[in-house]
C-alpha cells in the first residue's frame, strides 16, 4: 500500500518525507485555508518536496469551470492531479480532463456506484471517505472492501485512496482491503510508528547498555 500524507503543512511534509515512507500527497480547500497561504505558492512548493502525486482541489462547479481550474492547477507543476468532487458536473470535466492526460482524483466518494462512475471516467485516483462514513452510522470498511472487488471484476485502472483516515485502526483496515493507497494525517503517521513495546524496549535496552558502556 502506498502512502500519502493528508495535509498542506509544510514542515509536516517535510518531516513525513524524511522518513521514507512518503509517495505523495493530498490537501483540500480546508487543509489549505488552516495554513492561510496562497494556494498555488504553496502547491508548488509541496509538488517540489515530494516525488509523487500531489492533489490539490477545484472549487468550480459547473463542467466548462472546473476544465478551465483544472489545467490551470495541474500547469503548477508535472506531478499535480485534480481534485474534483463528484457530481454530474464533475463526471463530464474528469471525462474531458483524462482524455487531456490530466490526472483527477475523485473525491467526496461515499460509495461503490460512486466509484464505478468515477472509474468510467478515466479518473486517476477515488477518495472513499471512510470517517466521514463511520461518522453517519455506515461501516466505511465493508465500502472499501465492495469496492475493491468491483474495480477487481472490471480491471480498472483507477486506484482507491482510502481518505478521511482517523485513527490507526483504518490506516490497517484499508491494507486488509486491498486500498492502493491510504492517505493519513501526520498525527496517525506518527502514531502507527510507535508501539508501547517499542518504547518499553528501547528504554530497557538502553538502560541494560549503560551497565556494560564503560567496562
Ligand atoms: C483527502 O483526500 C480528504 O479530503 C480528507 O481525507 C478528508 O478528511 P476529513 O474527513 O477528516 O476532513
Amino acid at each position: 500500500m502506498r502512502f500519502f500524507i493528508d495535509t498542506a503543512n509544510i514542515e509536516e511534509i517535510r518531516e513525513a518525507s524524511s522518513w521514507g515512507i512518503l509517495d505523495g500527497v493530498t490537501t483540500n480547500p480546508t487543509l489549505c485555508a488552516k495554513e492561510g497561504r496562497e494556494f498555488r505558492s504553496s502547491i508548488k512548493e509541496i509538488a517540489d518536496i515530494v516525488d509523487g502525486p500531489i492533489s490539490a482541489e477545484a472549487i468550480s462547479m459547473e463542467r466548462d469551470g472546473i476544465v478551465e481550474e483544472a489545467r490551470k492547477i495541474a500547469s503548477i507543476a508535472p506531478n499535480i492531479v485534480v481534485k474534483i468532487p463528484i457530481t454530474e458536473e464533475g463526471l463530464a470535466a474528469t471525462k474531458k480532463l483524462s482524455s487531456e492526460g490530466i490526472k483527477v482524483n475523485m473525491t467526496l466518494i461515499f460509495s461503490v456506484n460512486q466509484a464505478l462512475l468515477a472509474a468510467k471516467v478515466g479518473a486517476a485516483f477515488v477518495s472513499p471517505f471512510l470517517g466521514r462514513l463511520d461518522d453517519i452510522g455506515h461501516d466505511s470498511i465493508a465500502i472499501l472492501y465492495d469496492m475493491v472487488v468491483v474495480y477487481q471484476n472490471y480491471d480498472f485502472d483507477t486506484k482507491i485512496i482510502a481518505a478521511s483516515i482517523r485513527h490507526p485502526l483504518h490506516v490497517t483496515k484499508a491494507a486488509e482491503a486491498g486500498a492502493d493507497i491510504a492517505t493519513v494525517p501526520f498525527s496517525i503517521l506518527q502514531q502507527i510508528v510507535t508501539h508501547p513495546l517499542t518504547d518499553k524496549g528501547i528504554d530497557r535496552f538502553l538502560k541494560d547498555w549503560d551497565k556494560i558502556k564503560n567496562l
